[in-house]
């Protein structure tokens, strides 16, 4: 199989050399770039976007299939806004936010979904444009965040996570699932970027 990647062990090194503003709001100016990044993988991911790529999903319902998240980062958890001390929400976690953590974690998980991209993309003939555009969305937003956003600077070593089984089927099933997570996870990050821009979390520390 072309696009047999073996992923291994990378250390990401994010080191810009460009100053490091010291406020978590300077991500604001990533906003944008993570809308962009939800409207494209909706585009694909909704049912007109599925629809108009037969082949990609083709030979299953990709509605039907279970949702894959990366099993190595905490998004979900980090990035949840601190609800006020005694709403009744189920999932209120600690009463700490950190938007340093929270915005590391948006970028592992970009730094995962671009490396799934681009494996599959990289090993079939002609991906579709639509694939195309959510890997460039994924670079912008990535790029920005590590520019923009302080404190992202420090190294680590991120495990694999090792998607392709080999047969091309089951390949454009593990693709459908990793997305049905990016489409939900995109969401979770335009929620946390919004709740970092606002400054919300800093009142409520
Ligand atoms: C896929 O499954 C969903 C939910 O079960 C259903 O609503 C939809 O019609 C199915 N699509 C196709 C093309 O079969
Ligand atoms: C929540 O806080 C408000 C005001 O601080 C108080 O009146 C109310 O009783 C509290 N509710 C619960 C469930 O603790
Ligand atoms: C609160 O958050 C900190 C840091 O994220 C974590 O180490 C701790 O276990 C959490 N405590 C609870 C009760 O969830
Ligand atoms: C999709 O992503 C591209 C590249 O980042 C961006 O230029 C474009 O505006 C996005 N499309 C939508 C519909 O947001």
């Amino acid at each position: 199989m072309k696009y047999l990647v073996v992923f291994i062990a990378v250390v990401v090194a994010l080191a810009t050399g460009s100053p490091v503003p010291s406020d978590s709001q300077q991500c604001a100016a990533c906003s944008p770039h993570a809308r962009s990044l939800l409207s494209n993988l909706s585009q694909l991911m909704d049912k007109e976007g599925r629809a108009k790529h037969p082949h990609l999903f083709a030979g299953f319902n990709c509605t039907e299939q279970t949702t894959e998240m990366i099993p190595f980062t905490q998004t979900a958890v980090v990035c949840q806004p601190i609800a006020p001390a005694n709403t009744s929400c189920v999932n209120q976690r600690n009463s700490t936010f950190s938007a340093t953590e929270c915005v590391r974690n948006i970028r592992d998980d970009l730094w995962y979904y671009n490396h799934i991209l681009k494996s599959y993309i990289d090993g079939v003939q002609n991906a579709v444009q639509d694939l195309n555009l959510v890997l460039m969305a994924t670079k912008t937003l990535m790029s920005c965040l590590q520019e923009s956003c302080p404190r992202l600077s420090a190294e680590r070593t991120l495990p694999e996570w090792d998607v392709w089984n080999g047969s091309p089927f089951d390949d454009r099933l593990s693709l459908c699932k990793a997305l049905k997570g990016f489409h939900i996870r995109a969401i979770t990050m335009n929620r946390a970027l919004g709740y970092i821009t606002s400054g919300d979390h800093r009142k409520l520390n």
